[in-house]
């Protein structure tokens, strides 16, 4: 049954291949100083920089930048943009760029104002922001994380080992998201398959928890046909626009909160692979794939009859003559052939795990209690021994 909730999305979608006709639009609402985030420097190659400077420039804005944004996006930087952001009391936050970018910025928007340690108030003790907000909008260029369209900040703090997110309500939603699925055709393979993951994960952690008929259920097993789909054709083709502009929009649906309304939810994968991150400074995606498998199995069990639901309604698994645990080994077995086809790293080991550091990614895993078994200690470090 669903539960009870409220549900408001605020962000406003520009979608499609002349998406970015709308930044100055959305810019003329803010004041005049704008702060641009990015990354490592791939909005420089691809020509979009001089693009978004262009558009900034000709609607009159005053521009103070904040590139080097780094994958898993540090407290050490976070400190910097917050200087930044202050000191220029900037009116706006343009976030160019992917998950990291946009996460920061985020972070930036609740911190700079903020007189406490932000890693302590927000990421530690989980509060909510009490100071001025600084609002941000997102041009993405790297599709997965649904950061786009959704509150979530994820910062590293590399000396305690932690990496975390903090969902933020409504006020910190980026108040528009340029979508234009030509901006992702640049992507190494590795960044682009290690998004496709994302998105499943994201899917799968809201999906396996409850037994209930529950709509939502439903939206994601069609997100999920539709992303196994078509994630086939693009590492195939990278540049089919039907593809990419698929998986684009399902990565939006898939963390924009909506699927998550009115049921519990697992996010356990998450945590592990977090936890592998703070570890290991490895892609995002690629850490969720390396442990999945392993942590599906283990729970399969507690959650049967929904792992052989996924079999027969995402895998298209034929039942006859089998039982139903041979069907939902099945459906996984399933999901483990598309993830070796489409490129994805499959063991932690791969991305720079050794068995020294098993106790501390344990550790480091917050527990969640929404999915089918809550897990110990011990049960973490054997899933990340069956993920070496
Ligand atoms: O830094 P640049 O030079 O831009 O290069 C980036 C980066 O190296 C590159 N890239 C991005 N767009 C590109 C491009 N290269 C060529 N062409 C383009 N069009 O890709 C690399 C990875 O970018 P990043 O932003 O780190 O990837 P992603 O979008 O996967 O973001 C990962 C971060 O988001 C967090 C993750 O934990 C991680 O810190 N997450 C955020 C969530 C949220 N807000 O709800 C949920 C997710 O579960 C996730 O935890
Ligand atoms: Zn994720």
């Amino acid at each position: 049954m669903l539960g009870n909730f409220s549900y408001c999305n605020p962000t406003r979608l520009h979608f499609g291949e002349n998406a970015l006709n709308n930044l100055s639009g959305e810019l003329a609402k803010y004041g005049k100083k704008i702060m641009l985030v990015y990354g490592g420097g791939s909005i420089k190659k691809s020509g979009l920089y001089d693009d978004i400077i262009k558009i900034l420039k000709e609607a009159g804005k005053e521009v103070f930048e904040d590139p080097g944004v780094m994958p898993n996006p540090t407290v050490k930087k976070l400190y910097e943009g917050c200087k930044i952001a202050k000191e220029n009391n900037v009116d706006f936050i343009l976030a160019v760029g992917g998950g990291s970018v946009c996460d920061y910025s985020k972070a930036v928007s609740v911190s700079a104002w903020c007189n406490e340690d932000p890693w302590d108030k927000y990421y530690l003790r989980m509060e909510e922001p009490d100071n001025r907000i600084i609002p941000v909008g997102c041009v993405l260029t790297m599709v997965g994380t649904g950061s786009e369209m959704n509150g979530g900040s994820v910062i590293t703090n590399h000396e305690s080992k932690l990496k975390i997110g903090h969902v933020f309500g409504d006020e910190v939603f980026p108040k528009f998201a340029i979508l234009n699925p030509k901006l992702t055709y640049t992507l190494p393979k590795y960044q682009m398959t290690a998004g496709f993951f994302d998105i499943m994960s994201h899917i799968l952690e809201q999906y396996f928890s409850g037994t209930d008929d529950n709509t939502s259920d439903y939206i994601m097993e069609g997100l999920m046909n539709s992303l196994i789909h078509s994630s086939r054709i693009a590492v195939k083709d990278p540049e089919n626009y039907e593809a990419r502009s698929n998986i684009m929009w399902i990565a939006t649906w898939a963390l924009n909160t909506l699927v998550a309304m009115g049921k519990t939810t697992d996010w356990m994968v998450h945590m592990i692979g977090q936890s592998v991150g703070a570890y290991t400074d490895a892609t995002h995606g690629m850490t969720l794939a390396a442990v999945s498998l392993p942590y599906y199995r283990h729970i399969m069990p507690y959650g049967l009859d929904k792992f052989k639901r996924f079999a027969v309604n995402v895998w298209k698994v034929d039942t006859a003559n089998k039982t139903d645990e041979e069907i939902a080994l099945e459906g996984l077995k399933a999901m483990e052939t598309w993830m070796k086809d489409i490129g994805l790293v499959m063991n932690i080991r791969e991305l720079g795990v050794t068995e020294d550091m098993l106790d501390g990614i344990a550790d480091g895993s917050f527990i969640m209690t929404g999915g089918y078994k809550t897990l110990d200690h011990k049960e973490i470090v054997e899933i990340l021994k069956e993920s070496m």
